[in-house]
């Protein structure tokens, strides 16, 4: 049968055009740095590339503060580089998904200037306003610590204005009418330059209901029908992924019930028990989490990622849980971040041990759903812990040896690459990774392209099959009468498990591994034993090889 649904067996890379490299020589990166670098990119197999925002913002909170939603942020480039860069894209096989901020604007937006000023004004109802200051004003803050309300007086309105997030993000109305035709155009645009779909910021905040005198914010579902239409008949083949951090039960909502809202969304909640398994070397939260978000139309599709531009947000953990994560992970109070997460690069967090790196990213790409890698991580790259809030993830890719990192030939860069110690770019850099066989670099683009050969991930039923230690988690996936077995070791002591793989069909049960010459046989018809080393995992095809010949049409 036809299988058009790409970002099934899709495997995506986030970076922020800020980030990446510089070629003109302003020490922040651009579109033709960008661009230049894409066979690196394409290199690696990856066949989606997320953009982070690259609209003109005064950049208070890294681009998600947009002050034109039609425009490229002039140290990014033109909207000509722009158009080069997704044609780029094109010619090598990748697609372009780009951040959809619409929940709010910068306080520097035209329109929000306008509102303010003018009570005649039509964007004056873009905006969601209060005379006084609403009782409720400290609740639901999104950066607890650094953002005191979600409230905040303009001296020129005289009003008070709503901002779920920090007071120069002013809410946009989007219960306005007006506002939702424009954000249909926005899409409509992006998409007319070449982008195959949108992250779609703050979801849940998006469709709620704003205003002085709501108690409990109510979700609009239908918003997202809406979007989805537009979108679907502008471009048959693009996809909005939601970044909604919500409890399981909720799932249903966003993908809608007959998968006609959001093609995807990340899975937070198995993010938070992956990092809570990993900490306590027991498989039970992280299979609890496979279980609680099974439920999804059959076109929907979970983004699953370790760590992105955020920080690791551990808010739907129980108290000791978090506190459990955050001892392993993330122990000195400089790590953490707003009283929920970790803010640290997945390396540091794993105490640079490639063993556990390993694994870890085995996880993350062998988990249903579709992969999302951070940028930088293929590399193994570290945090700079003494920069504010998240920036202390985000700093420039780490290119070469040469100064700055082969980032930037600017002399003073406004964004200092890692330099000195285990992860400074002198030690840890592409070009070094690239010529070594064994770097995490060539480990990684080798999962990565043994991962894209495994569409059962992606698109198949799953199951967590029952072995004799609670560390070691067995997962198979049954799709179009092939199975494939996948075996990760959470705890740092060997193990050996007692395994029957449980596939249904005719198929001998030999394990074939996919990764290393050491496949199993059973030991007794069905049951295999195998000896996993401290944080092993292994990738096992059910049956021979000729899986090609066995796969079934439908
Ligand atoms: C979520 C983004 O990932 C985050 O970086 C940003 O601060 C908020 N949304 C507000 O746009």
């Amino acid at each position: 049968m036809i299988n058009d649904l790409w970002y099934k067996n899709a495997v995506v890379y986030c970076l922020s055009v800020e980030s990446y490299m510089d070629a003109n020589g302003d020490g922040v990166g651009d579109f033709e740095g960008l661009t230049r670098r894409l066979d690196y990119i394409q290199g690696l197999g990856v066949t989606c590339i997320w953009l982070m925002p690259f609209q003109p913002s005064p950049q208070r909170d890294n681009g998600y503060d947009i002050t034109d939603y039609y425009g490229v942020d002039p140290r990014y480039g033109t909207l000509g580089d722009f158009v080069e860069f997704t044609h780029g894209c094109h010619q090598r096989g990748m697609r372009v998904i780009m951040d959809l901020v619409v929940n709010h604007s910068s306080d520097q937006h035209p329109w929000f200037q306008e509102a303010r000023r003018d009570p005649g004004s039509r964007y004056r109802d873009w905006y969601v306003w209060s005379d006084k200051r609403p009782a409720n004003a400290e609740d639901g803050v999104v950066f607890p610590g650094v953002q005191k309300t979600t409230w905040t007086r303009d001296t020129e309105a005289g009003l008070y204005y709503f901002h779920r997030f920090y007071e120069f993000q002013p809410d946009l109305n989007t219960e306005n009418p007006h506002v939702q035709a424009e954000i249909l155009k926005i899409m409509g645009y992006w998409l007319q330059l070449g982008v195959s779909g949108f992250r779609m910021d703050a979801v849940p905040f998006v469709i709620a209901t704003k205003g002085a005198d709501v108690k409990k914010a109510a979700p609009r579902y239908d918003m997202l029908r809406d979007l989805r239409e537009f979108l679907q008949w502008r471009r048959g083949d693009a996809i909005l992924l939601a970044e909604a951090n919500v409890p399981p039960k909720l799932n249903e909502e966003f993908f809608g019930a007959d998968g006609h809202r959001m093609h995807m969304m990340f899975n937070f909640p198995l993010n938070q028990n992956l990092f809570l398994a990993l900490a306590s070397a027991d498989t039970r939260p992280l299979a609890k989490a496979l279980e609680g978000t099974r439920d999804k139309p059959a076109t929907a599709q979970w983004g699953v990622f370790l760590r992105n531009h955020d920080e690791l947000d551990l808010g739907r953990l129980t108290e000791k849980q978090r506190q459990a994560v955050f001892e392993a992970f993330g122990p000195d109070k400089s790590m953490q971040l707003y009283d929920r997460g970790i803010r640290r690069r997945l390396a540091p967090m794993l105490k640079g041990d490639r063993r556990r790196y390993e694994l870890a990213t085995s996880l993350m790409l062998t988990l249903p759903g579709t992969p999302v890698i951070r940028y930088g991580d293929e590399i193994g790259m570290g945090d700079d812990l003494t920069l504010p809030e998240r920036e202390c993830a985000r700093t420039p890719m780490q290119w070469s040896t040469e100064p700055h990192g082969g980032f930037t030939k600017h002399d003073s860069p406004p964004n200092p690459v890692i330099s000195g110690g285990p992860y400074g770019f002198e030690h840890l850099n592409v070009a070094a990774q690239r010529r070594d066989p064994a770097s995490l670099l060539n480990w990684t683009e080798r999962v990565i392209r043994m991962r894209k050969e495994i569409p059962e991930i992606g698109s198949g039923d799953y199951e967590v099959v029952q072995t004799d230690a609670k560390d070691v988690l067995a997962l198979r996936y049954d799709w179009r009468g092939n199975s494939v077995l996948f075996l990760h070791n959470l705890g740092d002591e060997p193990r050996e498990i007692d395994i029957d793989p449980g596939a249904a069909g005719s198929h001998d049960s030999l394990l074939i591994n996919l990764l290393a010459e050491d496949h199993s046989r059973p030991v007794d018809g069905r049951h295999h034993r195998i000896l996993m080393e401290p944080y092993g995992y292994r990738w096992f095809r059910v049956g021979g090889l000729d899986y090609l010949l066995r796969r079934s049409e439908i």
